[in-house]
């Protein structure tokens, strides 16, 4: 054995004799191990059987394949976020890094949402939703989960309650609150409709669980705890702008645009699949979401979501 041979099996009898294994079983195993390829190590297969249309029309694939990748940017999304959330030794630096890698997905989130935009036939389009309904994209939980990991929960209350409540109110008060709330539930009885009730049979407890979570490891806390000077670098308070206003503006107008097209297309609304009252649920300016409020002025914070 040369001496590089050596060294190399040294340390594999060192992994393996640290977790109590047989080094030499799992040299052999090697022996017959099947060299990788590309569709084993990617799973083209199993990620190319994906695609279920409900109906006949073409333009429902581009429907389904679009909302699929959506969901594989939340998923690289989360991913970056939480090395931030699980980092006990945050760095400014690692930080910028995170929070730069995030902004760069959703940008190419907003700034592909075109597709939705142009790339269906509006009477194809108002024939395949038919066959959705009561579904809607509202019912992604990876949204409100990076939501959650975004910032604090009290950022997430619906406007119309958030000046009356403290920070440390309780996650199932807090939950009731959240903005999305808005889209089908009436605060006066309580009353909720099917698109939130069917979203809550599925996900609430781990919404909740998800609150809990991230209450001290948002990435707006994270960012308080940073030293001040680190705080005030302009690259990572630009950072922190260009990620709050892309979630928060450009992705829901891209979004709002979209609906226009097809809710609305001779001039006047058709209700929305999850059934909002979409014209008003959806606009930043409603809604009022600011996922880090203290890099903003209080004047942009007034006019947040208007001229765009
Ligand atoms: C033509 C395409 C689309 C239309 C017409 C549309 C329409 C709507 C409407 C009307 C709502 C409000 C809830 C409701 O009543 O259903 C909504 C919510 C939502 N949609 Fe879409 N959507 C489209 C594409 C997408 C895509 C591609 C995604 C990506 C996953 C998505 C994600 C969401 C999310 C996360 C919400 C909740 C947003 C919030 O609470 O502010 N939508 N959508």
């Amino acid at each position: 054995m040369t001496e590089k041979q050596e060294k190399l099996h040294q340390r594999i009898e060192e992994k393996f004799k640290a977790i109590d294994q047989n080094p030499d079983v799992h040299l052999e195993g090697l022996i017959w191990a099947k060299p990788i390829t590309y569709w084993d190590y990617i799973q083209t297969d199993a990620l190319l059987n994906l695609q279920t249309q409900r109906t006949t029309l073409p333009d429902e694939m581009v429907f389904i394949m679009y909302h699929q990748i959506n969901e594989l940017l939340f998923k690289m999304i989360l991913w970056e976020i939480d090395q931030v959330a699980s980092n006990d030794n945050l760095s400014p630096a690692f930080f910028s890094e995170k929070l730069n890698r995030v902004s760069r997905y959703f940008d190419m989130l907003a700034s592909s949402f075109s597709i939705m935009q142009n790339g269906m036939e509006t009477e194809q389009y108002l024939k395949f939703r038919n066959t959705l309904t009561p579904a809607s994209g509202f019912q992604s939980a990876q949204y409100r989960i990076i939501e959650f990991a975004s910032t604090e929960a009290i950022n997430l209350v619906d406007n119309r309650f958030r000046k009356d409540f403290e920070a440390n109110a309780s996650e199932e008060k807090i939950y009731e609150h959240l903005y999305w709330q808005a889209a089908g539930k009436d605060h006066h009885t309580g009353k909720k409709n099917t698109l939130i009730t069917n979203f809550e049979k599925r996900y609430k407890k781990m919404f909740l669980q998800k609150l809990v979570d991230y209450r001290s490891t948002n990435l707006y806390t994270l960012y308080k705890s940073l030293p001040i000077e680190a705080q005030k670098n302009p690259e990572l308070v630009q950072a922190m702008r260009h990620f709050d206003k892309t979630v928060n503006i450009t992705w829901v107008m891209a979004h709002y645009y979209a609906a226009e097209k097809y809710l609305q297309p001779d001039g006047k609304a058709v209700e929305a699949t999850g059934g909002s009252d979409w014209k008003k649920y959806m606009l930043p300016k409603y809604q009022r979401r600011i996922f880090f409020p203290s890099v903003w002025s209080d004047d942009e914070i007034a006019h947040w979501g208007e001229n765009i």
